[in-house]
C-alpha cells in the first residue's frame, strides 16, 4: 500500500451555529459556540488515516494553544505528525464559522499555515506508489515544490483548490487529479456556473481547464453527486439521500477518501464511489476533522 502525503493548513474552527445566517449588517442571535478541529490539510488528513492510509500530514501550528488542541487531537487520528512544526511567533490557523440550515459561510486567518514553504518538504520520503495531496490554504510555491517532488518520485498528485484563487498553468501541469467544486471550476475556468446547471455545462467547463486529457477532474456538486472525467469521458455518481446537519469538511472527507482508495490500489472509479458515500456520512455529524467517517461505516454502505 502506498503512503498519503498531505501538504496543508490546519485550522481551528470556532463555529457559531443560529437558526438562520444573518444577512450583511444584521445581528442574529445564535444558539452555540463550538471549537472543531479543522483546516483542509488537516481534515483531508484525517480521513485518508481513519480509512486506513498510511498518512503523513505536513504543515505549521502556532505556538499557541489552538495549536496544542490541534496536535493533541491530531495524534489521536493515526497521522504521522513528524512534518508538523510548531512555529515561534505565529498564531495557529483559525477558520470562523457560521452554521446555520446545514450551510455554511467561513472566514479563514492563516497564521502559521501561510509560512509553509519548500524547505519543509526537504526530507520528505515520498516515493512511487504515493499520494499527494495539496490544497489552497498554503502558500502556492510551497504546492508547486511539493507536486515537483512528488512528481520526481512517480507519485500521483491531487490537487483541491479550494478556496478558489488564481494560480498559474505551470501548477495545474504539476497534477494528475484536480478535485473541486461547481463555484471553485466556475471560478478557475471564467464560466458562470450554478448548482441547479445541466451536467453537460460542468462537463465543458472541466474540458476547457487548462490541463491534459489523460487527467482526471472531479467536480462534486453537494447533494446531486459528483461528475468527473476519467480520460476525458464523464462519469456521473448520483449522491446519497441523507439528512444532512452540517457540510463543513465533506469536500475534504472525499479528497481525503480518494488519496486512501488509491494509496490502497484501487482504480479511480471505484475511489469515487467509495468517496461519494464517506462524504455522504460525513455531513450527518457537525464539525470537520471529527466528523470523517472509519472505512468499517463506508464498507457499511460500499461492500468492498
Ligand atoms: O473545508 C472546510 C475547512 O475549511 C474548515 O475546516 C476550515 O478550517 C476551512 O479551512
Amino acid at each position: 500500500m502506498g503512503r498519503v502525503f498531505v501538504a496543508g493548513s490546519i485550522n481551528m474552527d470556532v463555529v457559531a451555529t443560529a437558526e438562520r445566517h444573518p444577512r450583511i449588517g444584521e445581528t442574529v442571535a445564535g444558539t452555540a459556540l463550538l471549537y472543531f478541529p479543522g483546516g483542509k490539510g488537516a481534515n483531508q488528513a484525517v480521513a485518508a488515516a481513519k480509512l486506513g492510509a498510511p498518512t503523513t500530514l505536513i504543515g505549521r501550528l502556532g505556538n499557541d494553544a489552538f495549536g496544542d488542541r490541534l496536535k493533541a487531537f491530531l495524534a489521536t487520528q493515526g497521522i504521522d505528525l513528524g512534518f508538523v512544526q510548531a512555529t515561534a511567533g505565529a498564531q495557529t490557523g483559525t477558520a470562523v464559522i457560521t452554521s446555520a440550515n446545514a450551510d455554511n459561510t467561513i472566514v479563514v486567518i492563516p497564521g502559521a499555515n501561510a509560512l509553509v514553504n519548500a524547505a519543509d518538504f526537504a526530507s520528505l520520503g515520498i516515493a512511487e506508489g504515493d499520494i499527494a495531496v495539496s490544497q489552497f490554504e498554503i502558500p502556492l510555491p510551497a504546492i508547486a515544490a511539493f507536486f515537483e517532488r512528488a512528481r520526481a518520485a512517480g507519485a500521483t498528485t491531487i490537487l483541491n483548490p479550494a478556496p478558489a484563487i488564481a494560480c498559474g498553468a505551470e501548477l495545474l501541469e504539476l497534477v494528475d487529479i484536480l478535485i473541486l467544486n461547481e463555484t471553485e471550476l466556475g471560478f478557475l475556468t471564467g464560466v458562470e456556473l450554478c448548482d441547479t446547471d445541466e451536467p453537460a455545462r460542468f462537463v465543458g467547463a472541466a474540458r476547457s481547464l487548462p490541463i491534459g486529457r489523460g487527467k482526471v477532474v472531479c467536480v462534486t456538486l453537494g447533494k446531486r453527486g459528483v461528475l468527473a472525467l476519467i480520460g476525458g469521458e464523464p462519469r456521473i455518481i448520483a449522491g446519497r439521500t441523507v439528512k444532512a446537519v452540517d457540510t463543513t469538511g465533506a469536500g475534504d472527507c472525499f479528497v481525503g477518501a480518494v488519496a486512501a482508495q488509491l494509496a490502497g490500489g484501487n482504480p479511480i472509479g471505484n475511489a469515487l464511489d467509495y468517496a461519494n458515500a464517506a462524504a455522504s456520512i460525513c455531513v450527518q455529524r457537525m464539525g470537520a476533522a471529527p466528523s470523517m467517517p472509519t472505512a468499517a461505516e463506508v464498507e457499511a454502505i460500499v461492500p468492498r
